[in-house]
């Protein structure tokens, strides 16, 4: 047989010896031990508190976290607190943290542990991975953090760290790879304290372990890294290749009311599924402002005018270039459901601050009321135009 080429997803790591393992175990809680950083989380073993902090952390950086979780706690103090809160205020606690599918997740996690588990967390990643939105990592964070039990965990920061130590190749997403990683975490969690090591290896990565510039010197497990000792520190792991942000183009009614605007729910599935907007309809980049009003009207069940054309507002997600272009409208008759949506509301914008709404959204809605949409209201139906009342130039 031919020697396993050095980028060949497959060619399997040397296994983890115990003398490779009292290598790297010891040093890194030790390491972990004079360096953690203070975090809140870091001082409660309730496991609810954890979970949330793990949630929370995936893919939303630790500084960022710090207030939502200690407001979010303040809000739902324990998990019988969140699973019978409503939705909508989950959403509204969860607001400017993004992919709120998680918070969804969270809370219908948090109604099948009052049902199914009586309010009290299960303590095993097994249990755990069964509730909503618990996957691998979270099941065996919580498991591992909240009550000790060895059980291993691979994020982002983990990989990179084992991928070094041990010469693991292949790209991130490679089945085998991941399959490597996660049977390495699993042999190195075994041991002391293993919620602190799990949280010493993403400690690590955070810090010393860099995917830029690492700073290989301040390493407590340098000489056992294999990456190191090749000087390829650097190409390990390669760097993912990511498709470029779809471009989406969404038209939002901007519809005032006597005070107040209409609002719409989402259905729960897809992108921003079960948040509030600006009832808003998607577009092509080319498609006008007429066509785009038509569309809303159909959407709505109502005949809109196009009052006007505001600012559009842009945003980068991680797999979206948004642009929201906001219509002001005026029209009638004034709907109070549509098929489209969950449901519809008129809020004045005091009242929309509790809706549960995306950054984006928000954004959008600040752009419109910073317009003076409120202050300059456009007459509705069934109430007749003005005479006189011209037309805008951005219509057709
Ligand atoms: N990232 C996610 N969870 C973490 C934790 N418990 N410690 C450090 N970084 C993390």
């Amino acid at each position: 047989m031919s020697p396993r080429k050095r980028t060949d997803p497959g060619a399997l790591p040397p296994p983890v010896t115990p003398e490779r393992h009292a290598a790297l175990h010891g040093p890194l809680l030790a390491w972990y031990d004079r360096n953690k950083r203070d975090l809140p989380w870091r001082r409660t073993r309730d496991p609810y508190a954890i979970w949330l902090s793990e949630v929370m952390l995936q893919q939303t950086q630790v500084a960022t976290v710090i207030p939502y979780w200690e407001r979010f706690l303040a809000r739902f103090p324990t998990v019988k607190a969140l699973a019978a809160a409503p939705l909508d205020d989950v959403l509204s606690g969860w607001k400017g943290l993004g992919y709120y599918t998680r918070a969804r997740n969270l809370h219908r996690a948090a109604q099948e542990v009052v049902e199914r588990f009586g309010g009290k967390f299960p303590a095993t990643a097994e249990e755990l991975i069964t509730l909503p939105g618990f996957g691998r990592y979270t099941a065996g964070a919580v498991a591992s953090i909240a009550f000790g039990e060895p059980a291993p965990i691979v994020d982002g920061n983990v990989a990179r760290v084992l991928s070094r130590l041990f010469e693991v190749e292949g790209l991130p997403g490679d089945r085998d790879r991941e399959a490597t990683l996660w049977a390495l975490a699993t042999a190195l969690v075994q041991g002391e304290r293993p919620g602190d090591f799990n949280q010493a290896l993403m400690e690590h990565g955070a810090t010393t372990c860099r995917p830029e510039s690492p700073l290989c010197l301040l390493c407590p497990v340098r000489d056992g890294c294999f990456a190191y000792r090749k000087g390829r520190v650097d190409e390990l792991p390669p760097a993912k290749v990511r498709a470029a942000p779809r471009k989406l183009f969404l038209a939002l009614a901007v519809w005032p009311h006597a005070g107040t605007l209409l609002f719409a729910r989402r259905a729960d599935k897809g992108l921003f599924g079960g948040l509030w907007e600006l009832p808003a309809v998607e577009v092509e980049e080319e498609t006008s402002e007429a066509d785009a009003t038509q569309r809303l009207s159909t959407t709505l069940g109502a005949a809109l005018t196009l009052e006007g054309t505001l600012d559009s507002v842009r945003r980068q997600l991680t797999h979206r270039d948004l642009t929201l272009r906001l219509l002001r409208v005026s029209g009638g008759p004034r709907p109070t459901h549509s098929t489209a949506f969950q449901e519809l509301r008129w809020c004045t914008p005091q009242e929309a601050e509790a809706l549960g709404m995306s950054t984006a959204m928000q954004r959008a809605l600040d752009a419109a009321l910073g317009h003076g949409v409120m202050a300059s209201e456009a007459p509705v139906a069934p109430a007749k135009k003005a005479p006189g009342r011209g037309r805008k130039a951005t219509e057709r």
